[in-house]
């Protein structure tokens, strides 16, 4: 980062808030490992500025942006394209350079599928059961359904927006794959052997020893489990899942993959396991 010269391009994130984030570790890691001529910032956008903000970056030449929350959705209108699947997921996260404007894309999907094929968890046919309905379960069942899975349940407090999502994915799938479910009803699920997602916000720091289905016969029925939860790195659904003796992993990997995503887009490059690797030390996440 202190080689900035006349030709560094700017990539960065636009949400709020912005301070927190570990994009600018990840992408500023990746430009120096690889030699690439970049450099990552992070921009706090005000909901009323989206608009502005996309079209200055434009005219500034900006490479390509990330998008955090509250800006997900609502940058989807300010895009001259966009991805098919996260046109359907109806969240983007990384903007892309092209004629005109930006094209918006979701590489949080890719950061899961990525985690997942690394973890060697094959969606291919299974059972898939998803803790939560909110917006990062929303495009965790886009993915499962597009890696054809062979049932995607929602598990939600408010089955309301479990059916919401089980509606749109079905719709855009035309297959009746996905379903929702009152997450009071975990333990009498009538499959076994299922992957389960974890993406509700219970169990996040402080209240690490919060969990959204108590421990039970849905533990004892679960093949394997990721908690897209990375602070604290074991979470108490990872707790319980391996006191049942089933493999549970945190979402770090799905966060690294993300960022490595969305640079691969920017560059039309490929990142190395290697390097991917060392990106994950820098984050210094704890396993
Ligand atoms: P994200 O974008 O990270 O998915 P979100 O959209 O705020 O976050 O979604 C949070 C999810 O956690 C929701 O599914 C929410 O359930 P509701 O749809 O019923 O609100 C779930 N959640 C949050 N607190 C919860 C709790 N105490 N018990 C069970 N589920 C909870």
């Amino acid at each position: 980062m202190n080689h900035i010269k006349g030709t560094t391009r700017v990539c960065g994130l636009i949400g709020n808030p912005v301070a927190h984030s570990v994009s600018p570790v990840i992408h500023n890691t990746l430009a120096d490992l690889m030699g690439i001529d970049l450099v990552y910032a992070t921009f706090k956008v005000n909901a009323d500025d989206i608009e502005a903000a996309v079209k200055g970056a434009y005219a500034l030449d900006i490479l390509g942006m990330n998008v955090t929350v509250p800006h997900k959705q609502a940058v989807m209108d300010t895009l001259v394209d966009i991805d098919p699947l996260a046109r359907a997921i109806g969240a983007v996260n990384t903007l892309q350079r092209v004629d005109g404007g930006y094209k918006g894309y979701n590489t949080d999907i890719l950061g899961l599928e990525r985690e997942l094929e690394e973890e060697h968890i094959d969606i291919k046919g299974r059972d898939v059961v998803i803790l939560g309905a909110g917006g990062a379960a929303r495009s965790i069942a886009f993915l499962c359904a597009k890696k054809e899975a062979a049932s995607v349940t929602l598990l939600n407090r408010t089955l309301k927006n479990g059916q919401d999502i089980a509606d749109s994915v079905n719709n855009f799938f035309k297959k009746d794959v996905t379903r929702a479910a009152a997450l009071a009803s975990a333990d009498d699920l009538s499959i076994s052997d299922y992957v389960v997602i974890q993406t509700t916000s219970v169990g996040l720091f402080p209240n690490v020893d919060d969990v959204a289905v108590p421990d039970g016969v849905f533990y004892e029925k679960a093949a394997v489990g990721v908690d897209i939860i990375y602070n604290p790195s074991q979470t108490k659904f990872m707790k319980i899942m391996s006191s049942h003796g089933k493999a549970a992993y945190n979402g770090s990997k799905m966060l690294l993959y993300q960022g490595v995503a969305a640079f691969e887009i920017w560059n039309g490059c490929k990142v190395s396991s290697a390097d991917a690797a060392k990106v994950y030390r820098a984050l210094n996440i704890a396993d």
